[in-house]
């Protein structure tokens, strides 16, 4: 099969990624083989190829928001047919047998596995993924191109939402308003909670008031109209933290989204710390990723995509860099739904 490569971190403008042909991957027992159609595009990958992450496996295929059918079974596979549509996200597999994982909340097992860093993933023709942590999408009515955002900024947005427990007629606050936010703000306002979105461009700040923000601007120069009652902060950026604090009411709950910050200073510990408190968002896990499909399909949540080539991986990644994406989100289209690769 075709595959595209990373061996060696490097900027991304200088093309480390490399396309060739590999051995297609057998699934071993309770394990699926998927055909890849589609795989959407992530920062994180960006954080792979150039070194903020360390490379786990090498060569490894990136790629964790991945839209497929079934192509192969492995022994014992019991809840998927050959041809079922079904998806892999960030979570590839964990232990199973931790405390963690017997609760559900396997995004804190220590020995957690992920698609497109520990294990190969969808920028490829075919890939592996456990039937335990495969994603059904059979009933999903949307093109694969559509759904693969959900698998990423979709879901682990979901879990940031779930974090901070904000209920009906609150008001929540979103910092930045990147694709993740977008998801956020969508399910928080079909639960009746206000969104108030803080956000530097001006593309950004327009966005959000056409997705029904009660408030978006840019908080570091105006000041919101109202208290918050919880707050997301999407940015990896620990400067906005004591100033997000700063406009929860006691008792609310800032939770953070990203995977790295810059570091963290709170000056003022009774005025803006005091009564509050800090979450962080640590991996997702298969709930929350099943919850939120089914939401997902509720709610109707469509975000523009920008469709590349399978050969255009290396562009796609520099546009998604670079911030020069027409739509939010890049998906690389592998394969036709109902043909082979073109
Ligand atoms: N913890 C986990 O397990 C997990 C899983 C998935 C994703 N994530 C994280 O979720 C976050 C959201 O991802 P995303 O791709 O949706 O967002 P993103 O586009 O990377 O960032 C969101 C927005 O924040 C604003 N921003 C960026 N840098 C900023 C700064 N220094 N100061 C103020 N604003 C800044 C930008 O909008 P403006 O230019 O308009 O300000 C940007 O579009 C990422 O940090 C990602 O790592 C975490
Ligand atoms: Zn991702
Ligand atoms: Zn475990």
């Amino acid at each position: 099969m075709r595959a595209w490569i990373l061996d060696q971190q490097a900027a991304i403008e200088d093309g480390p990624l490399s396309l060739v042909e590999v051995a297609t991957p057998r699934p071993a027992e309770s394990e699926l083989r998927i055909r890849v159609l589609v795989c959407g595009i992530c920062r994180t990958d960006i954080h792979i190829v150039e070194g903020d992450l360390p490379l786990k496996k090498k060569p490894i295929v990136l790629g964790h928001e991945v839209v497929g059918v079934v192509d192969q079974v492995g022994k014992g596979v019991g809840s998927f047919n050959i041809g079922e549509k079904v998806g892999a996200c960030w979570l590839h597999s964990s232990c199973n047998s931790c405390k963690y994982c017997l609760s559900g909340a396997e995004n804190y097992c220590s020995n957690i596995k992920c698609t497109g860093w520990d294990k190969d993933g969808g920028f490829a023709e075919y890939m592996i993924v456990p039937e335990r942590n495969a994603l059904s999408l059979e009933n999903l009515r949307s093109s694969p191109e559509k759904i693969a955002p959900l698998l990423c900024p979709g879901i682990a947005g979901y879990a940031a939402f779930k974090l901070a427990e904000a209920r009906e007629g609150d008001k929540l606050g979103l910092y930045g308003f990147g694709p993740t936010a977008y998801y956020v703000s969508k399910v928080a306002q079909k639960l009746g909670i206000r969104t108030y979105v803080s956000t530097r461009s001006p593309d950004h700040i327009q966005r959000a008031r056409q997705e029904g923000a009660d408030w978006a601007g840019d908080a570091s120069k105006e000041t919101m109209p109202n208290r918050l009652d919880a707050a997301v902060l999407f940015p990896p950026a620990g400067n906005l933290v004591e100033p997000a604090l700063a406009q929860l009411q006691a008792g609310g709950t800032l939770v953070m989204a990203p995977v790295s910050s810059s570091s963290i200073v709170i000056r003022d510990y009774s005025a803006n710390l005091w009564g509050r408190s800090i979450r962080t968002l640590y991996n997702v896990n298969m709930t929350d990723a099943r919850e939120f499909l089914v939401l997902a399909e509720d709610l109707d949540l469509e975000m523009g995509v920008t469709v590349f080539p399978f050969e255009s991986l290396p562009d796609a990644l520099i546009q998604t860099k670079q911030g020069r994406l027409k739509e939010p989100n890049a998906v690389l289209q592998v394969a036709r739904e109902n043909g082979t690769y073109r």
